[in-house]
């Protein structure tokens, strides 16, 4: 048993070679871009979601790169499933490496006009569901003594307010906290949990979120003056999820073309 992250030389290759690494919300978005790129690094891979789509993507990706993958339909929100997601990963690959936690949900009201109901599906998900996740394997991680790295998708809205965004806030906040709090707990185990906080990408949850004029202004309000992509978005969790990074832990890397410089 050691203590602490342990050193290890890196080269800046990035590499994840034989690294088992579970991507939940990997079935689509900026999660299938993370698995795809960790494939493209070497790791074997578990496409977990709630769609019923993970076996699909799976095998895609296999297809695409050769990678060993598997899918595993996941809800974050059942202790059950979340569970089975930890023991099928451990059954078909011995061992898990790397987590990058990034289901997510978001319901746009105003704060005087939100339900109770929408703020707990917020928090259910994004903030409970992603800690549950994060602490089965974790878990895992501990009993196999090797470390691991954890990488959850925040927000920008982590460091700024964003109109009809409170349940999301709300939960996205809390998890920047939890990400602060396990890191410290965990770094004796040789854990590393960091978050990566996008600005808008261009997926499903940015289109819904980001539409007509809210868009235009938007995009004007970014130096960089657009979106995100996804692949932009994966490189940033590739980094956290490597060894080039073991020093860096409790951190929220904010990836948003300079939106929160203000
Ligand atoms: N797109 C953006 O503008 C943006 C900006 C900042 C942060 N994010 C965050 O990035 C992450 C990925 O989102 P995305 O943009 O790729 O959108 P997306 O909608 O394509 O991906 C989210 C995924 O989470 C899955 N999911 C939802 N509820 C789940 C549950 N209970 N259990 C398991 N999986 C569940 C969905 O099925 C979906 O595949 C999310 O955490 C989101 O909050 C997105």
């Amino acid at each position: 048993m050691f203590r602490g992250i342990p050193y290890t030389k890196v080269s800046g290759a990035f590499d994840l070679t034989g690294k088992v690494a579970i991507v939940i919300g990997g079935a689509g978005g900026i999660g299938e871009a993370t698995a795809r790129m960790y494939a493209a690094k070497g790791a074997k891979i578990v496409i977990a979601d709630c769609k019923d789509t993970c076996q699909e993507v799976a095998e895609a990706i296999t297809k695409d790169t050769g990678a060993e993958a598997i899918g595993i339909q996941t809800d974050v929100t059942s202790q059950e499933s979340v569970d089975a997601l930890v023991a099928g990963t451990v059954e078909k690959f011995g061992e898990i490496n790397i987590l990058a936690a990034m289901p997510g949900f978001v319901d746009l009201y105003r704060a005087e006009d939100i339900d109770i109901a929408c703020i707990e599906k917020h928090i259910n998900i994004n903030a409970i569901g992603v800690f549950r996740a994060c602490q089965a394997v974790a878990n895992q991680m501990i009993k196999q003594e090797k470390g691991g790295k954890i990488v959850c998708v925040t927000s920008q809205a982590d460091f700024i307010a964003i109109n009809k965004h409170v349940g999301y806030t709300m939960s996205k906040a809390a998890l920047v906290g939890m990400i602060k709090v396990c890191a410290l707990e965990w770094a004796e185990y040789g854990i590393n949990v960091n978050g990566v906080a996008p600005t808008v990408v261009n997926t499903y949850m940015g289109e819904k979120a980001w539409q007509g004029k809210v868009k235009t202004d938007m995009i004007e309000k970014i130096p960089a003056h657009r979106f995100a992509e996804t692949d932009e978005i994966a490189a940033a969790v590739l980094f956290l999820s490597c060894d080039e990074s073991n020093m860096i832990t409790g951190e929220d890397l904010v990836v948003d073309g300079g939106f929160t410089i203000y």
